[in-house]
């Protein structure tokens, strides 16, 4: 049913609250029942309603399956137990020896998953500039198997032209998996831009109130989907359906948070600009921002997450971090209520040493939909102790 609802010419606003979420056939309930049930009864053996075990196939997991699939404009849906474990799915795809070229700013835990478990398993990985698109032409390895990209990339932000990068790696028979948890799909969809894959965290914006850990897949191509489902099946890392309800429930409200995040990201943005006490702000409407074109070009709007360096240093990122009221201190980002956090110490530790590491000054954050006034009221106190 996802399938024919993204054919049925719905806006992303009417999509969010009705894709794979018809009234329930049994009892009219408008919102999906969370079918807590593992098992399902058969008539004979084999003959069935759709489900059987709730590892394979669960009518929760559907309806956001259904949702999510439909908003980011793709044919297929999977669901997963976060989104580090849809990756995991996702790196499966790859042969023993095909390398992944990782763009060179990325979330701390997926560059863990791929230096540290999958390459030691034989699968190499380099870590690649995806925005000089003829330095990645000349650079190109054989071997590559898949590209995998953020945009905006976590932390800094820097967002890359997801058309030309696919253009480059299906001429050279790669896959383009992109990450677009920082985005979402209603300020952005990768499918419609070449991507194969999209990716998501759904334990930040998609969720959207800091209570479910999610992950999340979408994609067109019929035989990826096949393959990605068996793994999801025999991998067994699937959502609980309550973690799929929290997640179908987060999304129905994705339109109008994102616009309220967005919104109270140009505030921040706005005081943080200029301040004596910043030396850079990182935020991909900024004309200077590496990869504003391509932003300005594939997404609605610039995002709700804003990050800046400090003029003094480690210590003064570490003081304004520990200042804020509002903005509570701690990782993750995407949900109603502001976050800040050091990415070096915090999301990015494991990057220390890494091409992916992140400046020692950087602070970041996740800007929530409280009164944009209180929350600059707060990020300008808390500057005063830089
Ligand atoms: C961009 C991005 N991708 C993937 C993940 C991993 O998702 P999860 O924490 O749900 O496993 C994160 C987590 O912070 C992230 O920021």
């Amino acid at each position: 049913m996802g399938e024919e609802q993204t054919q049925s010419g719905w806006a992303f606003e009417t999509l969010a609250i009705h894709a794979g979420q018809p009234p329930d056939a049994a009892t009219g309930a408008v919102v999906p029942p969370i079918s807590l049930a593992t098992t399902f009864a058969q008539r004979e053996v084999g003959v069935h309603q759709g489900y059987e075990y709730s590892r394979s196939g669960n009518p929760t997991r559907t309806a956001v399956e259904q949702q999510v699939a439909a908003l980011e404009t793709a044919r297929h849906g999977l669901a997963f137990a976060s989104g580090l474990a849809a990756e995991d799915n996702v790196l499966r795809l790859l042969r023993q020896g095909q390398r992944v070229l990782l763009g060179n700013d990325a979330y701390g835990g997926t560059f863990r998953l791929i230096s540290k478990v999958w390459q030691p398993l034989g699968f190499p990985w380099t870590a690649v500039d995806l925005s000089d698109i003829d330095a990645l032409v000349a650079a190109w390895p054989d071997d590559t198997g898949m590209v995998w990209l953020e945009s905006p990339t976590n932390p800094l932000l820097t967002c890359f032209d997801i058309e030309a990068v696919a253009s480059v790696a299906h001429a050279r028979g790669a896959l383009v998996v992109v990450d677009n948890t920082f985005a979402t799909p209603y300020l952005q969809q990768p499918v419609t831009l070449g991507a194969d894959i999209v990716v998501h965290s759904a334990t930040k914006y998609l969720g959207g109130h800091s209570d479910v850990v999610g992950g999340f897949l979408a994609l067109d191509d019929d035989d990826l989907a096949e393959r990605l489902r068996f793994t999801q099946n025999a991998a067994g890392a699937v959502p609980s359906p309550f973690d799929c309800y929290l997640v179908l429930r987060g999304v129905k409200t994705l339109a109008v948070r994102m616009d309220r995040h967005c919104q109270n990201a140009r505030a921040v943005v706005d005081l943080l600009i200029g301040h004596p006490a910043v030396s850079r702000v990182l935020y991909p409407q900024l004309p200077d921002h590496l990869g504003h074109a391509a932003a300005a070009k594939q997404m609605r709007d610039y995002g709700g997450m804003v990050s800046f360096t400090l003029r003094g240093g480690e210590a003064s990122a570490r003081r304004v971090a520990a200042a804020t009221e509002l903005f509570t201190l701690a990782e993750s980002l995407g949900a109603v209520e502001s976050l800040i956090e050091h990415p070096g110490a915090m999301t990015h530790a494991s990057a220390a040493g890494s091409p992916l590491e992140v400046p020692p000054d950087l602070i970041r954050l996740s800007v929530g939909i409280e009164h944009g006034a209180d929350l600059v009221a707060d990020l300008a106190q808390s500057l005063e102790r830089a």
